[in-house]
């Protein structure tokens, strides 16, 4: 679907990838905002408006396959390479497509540093007419390890955007009916995140009205741990993945604290940080604060936190933090669960010595409890 938030963006893209001076563009925004959908979009219309001759797309994921990569731009160039060697595969890809004058290559997905020049895609100098553009949920990936001359970001959809996409994927409009209300609801539940809106409307699509309210109540108490079923599952998952991707235990903990706790300053991090224990290694506050700062920056660039007014300030997306939410609550009863076993065993052994009762267990488990997610 065409969206007026969405665009600005393609067309700022379009003139990007028009501008001689440019050869590699990137488009970064969190999971299941639309990036894909958008680039596609970017390559119909650069297709359509005589922009490239050729548009050949390939998707990256974490674990890039080279040769995959190889095979598909080879395979819609009409090019055979069957050759074992990459670097072989990637010297024909080369010679081939320096020989084409307006052609665009869409890498969707990129996760880290990925070597064009391994899989035969032209650079800079000598890459004749062939553009690059990246999509990436990082975007320190596209402008620190990409090299990528100009960045952009795909959004939330507004309130209008998200009601459509929900009215388009029902089949079903409620415009009027009695679930309406309801309707208008659980979208905003979904708080414009399309990989939310999507699913969820898929699932309630011809569903009886009992069923839209129960998905609204589920969705209103917790979006993704009590919606049941694979509606949310795919909003979940692609977040989870992000989270899974963040370098390091004190930036995925930090991500849980800002979650879990509504922080949304920096100086409240600060505050709960240092209280729990979160930074390690830092023996002043002023250590501590540019820690929180740099740590917030990480999670503003992997599209996990959103900018507030000032380097300040941040702000999470709600279906991002029902996910951190419920990580959270995973990661607290799986800890909570071993603790409770090493203290049930000490308590065997204590009440066996006689030196503890139960009182001082019960106030153990609690302490246990309220640690748990540390
Ligand atoms: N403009 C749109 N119109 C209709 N559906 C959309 C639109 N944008 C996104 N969607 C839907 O939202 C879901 C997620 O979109 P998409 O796969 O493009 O996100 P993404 O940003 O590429 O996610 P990821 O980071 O996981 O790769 C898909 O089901 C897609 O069809
Ligand atoms: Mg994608």
């Amino acid at each position: 679907m065409h969206f007026e938030s969405r665009k600005s963006t393609l067309k700022g893209i379009l003139d990007a990838l028009s501008n001689r001076n440019f050869n590699m563009i990137g488009v970064y925004g969190m999971g299941g905002i639309g990036k894909t959908t958008l680039v596609k979009e970017v390559g119909r219309q650069a297709k359509e408006n005589n922009l490239f001759e050729k548009v050949i797309s390939s998707r990256v994921s974490q674990t890039p396959q080279i040769k995959e990569i190889q095979r598909e731009i080879a395979e819609k160039l009409g090019l055979k390479i069957d050759q074992e060697s990459e670097s072989v595969r990637a010297w024909r890809l080369l010679e081939q497509l320096k020989k084409e004058t307006k052609i665009l290559i869409i890498l969707d997905d990129i996760w880290g540093s990925l070597d064009l020049e391994a899989i035969g895609i032209p650079l800079a100098d000598d890459n004749g007419g062939c553009k690059v553009l990246l999509t990436a949920r990082s975007q320190d990936v596209l402008s620190c390890k990409m090299d990528c001359q100009q960045n952009f970001v795909v959004d939330v959809l507004n309130e209008k955007e998200a009601w459509s996409l929900f009215k388009k994927m029902t089949g079903d409009c409620r415009e009027n009916g009695e679930l309406k209300s309801v309707a208008a609801e659980i979208v905003k539940e979904c708080a414009g995140l399309p990989i939310a809106i999507v699913p969820i409307a898929k699932a309630l699509k011809n569903k009886s009205p009992y069923e839209w309210r129960n998905a609204l109540r589920q969705l209103k108490r917790n979006f993704l741990r009590s919606f049941s079923g694979t509606q949310a599952v795919a909003a979940y998952s692609t977040i989870q993945l992000s989270y899974n991707q963040l370098g390091g235990e004190e930036l995925r903990k930090t991500f849980l604290l800002i979650g879990y706790s509504y922080i949304c300053n920096v100086k409240d991090l600060l505050y709960h940080g240092m209280g729990l224990g979160l930074f390690p290694n830092i023996n002043t506050v002023d250590e501590a604060r540019d820690r929180a700062h740099t740590l917030v920056d990480k999670l503003k660039n992997s599209c996990l936190l959103l900018d507030g007014d000032t380097s300040e300030w941040f702000s999470m997306h709600d279906v991002v933090r029902d996910v951190a939410i419920s990580i959270a609550s995973r990661e607290g009863e799986e800890k909570e669960n071993e603790k409770s076993a090493e203290a049930n065993e000490k308590e065997k052994d204590a009440k066996n010595s006689g030196k503890i009762n139960g009182r001082v267990s019960k106030l153990m488990k609690t302490i246990h409890a309220t640690c748990a997610a540390f």
